[in-house]
């Protein structure tokens, strides 16, 4: 058996990857899933996305979230912001920490965030600034790390070296989005080959995986086995980006906390406390959401016979 860790820390991003992507919810709604999360040892929750209305209208309200949740002590919620006015008020709204995005494609940055890669990266240093001023991290999120719906392939040294320019920027911690489900075990292993010979070490990677194509927890495994110990997922199976056809949910926060339950690896989080918010998510964007755990049950479950 392959040297897993003893231990992960799962990202819930539910509250914003995931809604994001949906039909608008109402703030309350949004409070009332987020709170419910909070309950289930999770440690990082994605709470809100400030960013232009206009852009991501489900994301409107973000400042009326984070004063409308309970915060649960141990528990950072974090807020995904574009550039440094989105930085500014997601501090003033106390978001325990901000996550910037820049794009390893230039299309899909231009499509996102309405400007170059190297725009963006000059934005990074604001944000972070920004973060630091006000006493918290920034994380910077490179989104189409596996790959692009607008130019395809994205080379791993891209990747590896727009992370070493974040890491110059001041990033405190990385994370490397496959935005659109484009990732397999193989250029899991690749990237995370490329980002050695830049000198960032796998536990250094946060991972965040979508299910486009089924491939989110074979992924996972696949980064497990190298020693990352950092996963985002979305509790139901929320999820997607607006901006990248086809998209779909994020890796399922209940079917991974399950399979590293009987890995024998540590989350932290109570699956059936977990189950309850997933079916509230389900509740709350009124569809049928793809986790194979609300469907199926743990694997613990059996029936009289
Ligand atoms: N929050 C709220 N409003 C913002 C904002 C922010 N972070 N940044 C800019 N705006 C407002 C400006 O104040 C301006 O408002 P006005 O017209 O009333 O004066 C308007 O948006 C346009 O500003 P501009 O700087 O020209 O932005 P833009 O139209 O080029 O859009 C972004 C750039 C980054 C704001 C927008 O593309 C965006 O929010 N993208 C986010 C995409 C995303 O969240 N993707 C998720 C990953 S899949
Ligand atoms: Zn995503």
């Amino acid at each position: 058996m392959p040297d897993w860790p003893a231990r992960v820390e799962i990202r819930e991003v539910g509250p914003r990857d995931g809604l994001q992507n949906e039909e608008i919810v109402a703030v309350s709604e949004r409070v009332r899933l987020i709170d419910a999360l909070s309950g289930t040892g999770l440690r990082r929750i994605e709470a809100a996305a400030f960013v232009s209305a206009a852009a991501i209208p489900p994301m409107a309200g973000a400042d009326e979230v984070m004063a409308g949740i309970t915060r649960t002590p141990g528990v950072v919620y974090s807020a995904l912001v574009p550039n440094a006015k989105g930085a500014e008020r997601a501090i003033e709204a106390k978001a325990d920490e901000l996550e910037l995005v820049v794009s390893a494609s230039e299309t899909h940055n231009q499509k996102n965030v309405r400007r170059s890669v190297a725009d963006s990266l000059v934005g990074a240093r604001d944000v972070v600034e920004l973060a630091h001023a006000a006493g918290i991290e920034a994380e910077a999120i490179v989104s189409t790390a596996f790959g692009c719906p607008y130019e395809g392939d994205v080379a791993p040294e891209r990747v590896a070296q727009l992370a070493g320019h974040l890491i110059d920027a001041g990033a405190d911690r990385l994370s490397f989005g496959d935005t659109t489900g484009m990732a397999t075990p193989r250029r899991v292993h690749d990237l995370l080959d490329a980002l050695e010979r830049a000198g960032i070490a796998p536990d250094r990677a946060g991972l965040h995986f979508h299910n486009t194509r089924g491939t989110a927890l074979a992924n996972v495994i696949a980064a497990l086995g190298r020693g990352v110990v950092r996963f985002d997922a979305s509790v139901g199976g929320l999820g997607g980006c607006p901006y990248a056809p086809g998209a779909s949910g994020n890796a399922v926060t209940e079917d991974l906390v399950h399979m590293c339950a009987d890995m024998g690896i540590d989350t932290g989080i109570d699956l059936d406390a977990l189950l309850a918010c997933a079916h509230l998510a389900q509740e709350i964007v009124g569809r049928e959401l793809p986790s194979a755990l609300l469907h199926a049950g743990p694997r613990t479950r059996t029936y009289a016979s």
